[in-house]
């Protein structure tokens, strides 16, 4: 090894820290040149061998090759670093320009309904509970009183996912869920949240809809008067003062007696039009006295007792914009959702 030698090592290492592109590139130089088994490091190992006369001067030059490229590397790498600093500089802001308008959006017809609604029953004392889209057989039909052979357990009406697991066609189940998490009557919830049910999608059925579910159970005498008077003050609450509200006999598996509810119709105010079908009147809730075969999946004693109510929100919120598809809610055509703000 001579001056010579290291000289040539210096210019071949000059002249590729000068070709490297970025931070990475002369990483990989530092390394070749300085690292433990690098260039130099070899270089002073090899000093042992250099002839005792030379040694000096050539353990000089080592030295200086060793912090000229330690200078040059340090250099390099400085220069990548301002240059992303330089890059990162925000651009000039200026501070006195107005600002960019960003709409606030408005609440779809569906939530306006749910958010009313839940401040109507609050009112009255009712909190709002929730459970899964997914259920189970149990909450959702078994403890529901619903029978093994009940045509709505089919799975041409029901979304089964598993054997017991599926999506829920009413929310109805999160009764159950309320009743069983331990909590004693009194229980007095309303449950918003979507269902499934397999129908095919035309003007008035949608396989995904919201229902809105109460609950009121207490261990003194709970009547189908109180359950009359609370929908009735919701009716005139949702739907303005002049609303009439009728009750028809009907069937359901887990309310006994159970009824349906109509408002009559706030378009023609009963007259009859072609939203009302001419009747005068709209259904629209579900409800009953709560079969104490529900208790008895609960274990609550069978002399609780307590109301349920079901509606569905979709047709609430159709009938009071007067919106005939109930397509036209799951579109999102903002045009057309932004008129109901
Ligand atoms: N869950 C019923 C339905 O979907 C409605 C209902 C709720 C009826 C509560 C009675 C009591 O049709």
């Amino acid at each position: 090894m001579t001056i010579h030698d290291i000289t040539a090592l210096h210019e071949t290492a000059l002249s590729a820290l000068g070709k490297a592109e970025n931070a990475e590139a002369v990483e990989q130089l530092r390394i070749q040149y300085l690292g433990r088994n690098g260039a130099i490091p070899a270089l002073m190992k090899g000093l042992g061998s250099v002839s005792a006369e030379d040694r000096a001067a050539v353990g000089k030059a080592t030295n200086a090759l060793r912090c000229a490229i330690e200078n040059a590397i340090a250099e390099k790498k400085a220069s990548f670093t301002e240059t992303a600093r330089g890059d990162a500089r925000p651009p000039c802001v200026d501070f006195s320009l107005p600002g960019r308008w960003h709409g606030t959006g408005t609440a779809h017809p569906v939530s306006s309904v749910i958010e009313e609604a839940v401040r109507i029953f609050s009112r009255l004392g009712f909190t709002v509970a929730d459970g899964p889209d997914i259920e189970t057989n149990f909450n959702n039909f078994v403890a529901l009183n619903t029978a093994d052979h009940h045509p709505s357990r089919d799975a041409s009406d029901t979304f089964w996912l598993t054997d017991d697991l599926l999506l829920r066609t009413q929310t109805s189940p999160v009764q159950i869920r309320a009743m069983l998490a331990g909590k004693k009557p009194p229980v007095r919830i309303v449950t918003p949240g979507r269902c499934y049910r397999r129908d095919t999608t035309d003007a008035t059925h949608s396989a995904n809809f919201h229902q809105i579910e109460g609950l009121y159970v207490d261990t003194v005498p709970v009547s189908l008067a109180d359950l009359k008077s609370t929908l009735a003050y919701f009716a005139r609450e949702m739907m303005g003062t002049d609303v009439k509200v009728r009750f028809r006999p009907h069937f359901f598996p887990f309310t006994e007696p159970s009824v349906e509810v109509d408002f009559s119709c706030h378009i023609c105010h009963g007259t009859g039009c072609r939203v009302c079908k001419q009747s005068g009147w709209i259904e629209i809730l579900g409800a009953g006295m709560v079969d104490p075969r529900v208790y008895e999946h609960i274990g609550y004693p069978p002399d609780t007792y307590g109301y349920a109510f079901g509606m569905g929100v979709e047709r609430i919120a159709m009938i009071r914009h007067g919106i005939t598809d109930i397509r036209l809610l799951y579109e999102n055509d903002l045009r057309y959702l932004r008129q109901f703000a």
